[in-house]
């Protein structure tokens, strides 16, 4: 029967007590959200009591009315002081966690790493080093007989051009930025007491523009072996222990004959390269010889008593087919970037 409904105080007192609780409960706007579903939604508690309404006898009808609607009211106005309370503590965390503190200092770039180039050197060095020899160096601003005239390299001779050489100023001055780590040869035999077993890296200079193989300014590693009896299967022998210490056991060297006015005879330098990229490949790796009679006069050795040979080769050239880099200008931009996927950050 209709009249036989009866909504209870206490029944919306227990739905609006259970409501609020879980309204004070709620700890985020998404737990909210479930709590607005649960106790204000089509299914709450109080919704089911106000859907009897209509079941409830006429006369309790206003009664009942008032105080469902009440209690709905009351919930719904908790709902929305608790969701501003929530959205109010979730934006103030937001905005402690996105704070920057304007005044702080900024983080010093403090990584720095070994240039692949100085350890490329370093490791040539070593190398030799490690056959008994010494490490030289020159200096880079250098007197014309030092690079050309003790290296028999005559005044036509088209490396003395504009068109090669950096020459410094004053006209005359007969000084030169270095074109080639080979007057090291010179300094190392006037220095010395024969035998003489040098290796020499360091930064040469040279008309020439920078592109994706050249630069002005790059550097080389020479080499002078004098001594008593030395012969060109002594050069051989040499050069291939350090293309096997270089590119590894497979490695090998061929010789092609060349011209270098400090050297006779002379010869290009190839080096077999086992493991290279795109497979095992013959690649032009620097100049050698037989030091030219000439030289050794030049630098006051007896070339009936001492004999020896010599090669030079570009330290970034090397780099490049060792590790296949596609552009030499990567080598002298300074961006740490470069030097990091040598894995020589330090
Ligand atoms: N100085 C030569 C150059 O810059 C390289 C070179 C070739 C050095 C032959 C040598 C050598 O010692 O014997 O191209």
């Amino acid at each position: 029967m209709s009249d036989s409904v009866q909504i209870s105080e206490e029944s919306v007192a227990k739905a609006t007590d259970a409501a609020l609780e879980a309204v004070s409960g709620a700890a985020t706007v998404s737990e909210l959200k479930a709590v607005r579903t649960a106790h204000a939604g089509e299914g709450s508690p109080l919704a089911k009591l106000n859907a009897t309404l209509r079941d409830v006898a006429p006369e309790n009808k206003a009664a009942a009315g008032k105080l469902v609607g009440q209690a709905r009211a009351r919930i719904t106005e908790a709902i929305g002081t608790r969701e501003a309370q929530l959205a109010e503590v979730e934006e103030q965390a937001r905005l402690a966690q996105e704070t920057v503190d304007v005044t702080a200092v900024a983080s010093r770039w403090t990584e720095g790493a070994r240039h692949p180039l100085a350890l490329l050197m370093e490791r040539i060095s070593d190398i030799f080093v490690g056959m008994g020899w010494e490490v030289a160096e020159g200096p880079e601003l250098e007197h014309e007989w030092f690079n050309f005239d003790a290296l028999n390299t005559d005044g036509d001779h088209p490396a003395r051009t504009m068109q090669d050489t950096l020459f410094v100023e004053p006209e005359g001055s007969q000084l030169v930025l270095r074109s080639q780590t080979s007057p090291v040869q010179i300094r190392s035999l006037l220095d010395r007491e024969l035998p003489v077993y040098v290796v020499a890296p360091g930064k040469v200079f040279r008309r020439d523009e920078l592109d994706v193989t050249h630069l002005p300014a790059f550097h080389q590693v020479e080499g002078i072996a004098i001594d008593k009896g030395l012969t060109m299967a002594h050069l051989r022998g040499t050069l291939e222990h350090f293309a096997r210490l270089m590119f590894g056991d497979e490695a090998k060297i061929r010789l092609r004959p060349n011209f270098f006015p400090f050297t006779e005879p002379s010869a290009e330098m190839d080096v077999w390269q086992p493991n290279a990229k795109g497979g095992a490949r013959w690649i032009e790796w620097g100049g050698c010889g037989m030091v030219n009679h000439n030289v050794l006069r030049a630098a006051g050795v007896d070339p009936e008593v001492y004999q020896g040979f010599a090669f030079g080769m570009g330290i970034e050239r090397t780099l490049m087919f060792r590790n296949e880099l596609k552009d030499m200008r990567d080598m002298i931009e300074g961006d740490i970037r470069f030097s990091q996927q040598f894995g020589m950050v330090v």
